[in-house]
């Protein structure tokens, strides 16, 4: 029997390691973030065009200020170091709001779906967070027709409190979102 090189141990598309995007990953992770935009409008608030708009140097500036506050982006790679997935934190830093990150930008890329990235990405952005001050939920929105991502999110026990309706416009249809939140262990204790 012939042995197919693409068992799930050697798979191209396999996840190797989780790491931050910097100043190094920024091209590769602006061309992971454009192919979202351009595959899911609907799973984001930004255009294709707004995000071509912004130079290299504002979005780094952008991420810089999120990390000096504790915010991030993370970029799952594969042993090749080949981009396959990615999702961000952004905090506040205004005194009443800093006790609420936004879980921003998750998206997958279709060849490497169904393999746990997404989950495990998400699961490590909540590990990094118990380590940041002060942060009691993550919160985050969801169109309402997008099932997977809605599951992914209840499984890592994201619930729903609020839908909002007709957030986006595209095209003429409207898309409404849910709006999820978790607790972290430090806001876990709150009431
Ligand atoms: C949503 C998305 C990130 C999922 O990524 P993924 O790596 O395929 O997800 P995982 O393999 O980690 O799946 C984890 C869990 O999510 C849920 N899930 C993922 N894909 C699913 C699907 N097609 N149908 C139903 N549930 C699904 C399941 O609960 C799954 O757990 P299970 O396999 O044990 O049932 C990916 O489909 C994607 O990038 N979609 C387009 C962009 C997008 O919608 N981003 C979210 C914006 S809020």
């Amino acid at each position: 029997m012939i042995k197919s090189d693409i068992s799930p141990v050697n798979h191209p598309n396999k996840l190797d390691a989780i790491v931050s995007v910097g100043p190094h990953s920024l091209r590769e992770w602006r061309d992971l973030r454009l192919r979202g935009l351009r595959e899911h409008p609907e799973a984001f608030g930004q255009t294709v065009e707004s995000f071509q708009a912004t130079t290299d140097e504002q979005v780094l500036a952008r991420m810089e200020a999120q990390q000096a506050i504790g915010g991030f982006v993370l970029a799952a790679l594969s042993k090749t170091g080949q981009m396959l997935g990615t999702v961000g934190l952004a905090l506040d830093d205004a005194k009443k709001t800093s006790h609420r990150g936004m879980l921003w930008g998750m998206y997958v890329i279709p060849e490497a779906r169904g393999q746990d990235i997404g989950r495990r990405l998400v699961a490590e952005l909540l590990e990094l967070t118990k380590k940041i001050q002060g942060l009691e939920q993550i919160h985050l929105a969801v169109v309402t027709t997008n099932l997977s991502a809605l599951a992914l999110y209840k499984k890592l026990g994201f619930s729903v409190y609020g839908t909002d309706p007709r957030v986006l416009k595209i095209g003429g249809q409207y898309f409404d979102e849910h709006l999820m939140v978790l607790r972290t262990p430090q806001g876990a204790a709150g009431k």
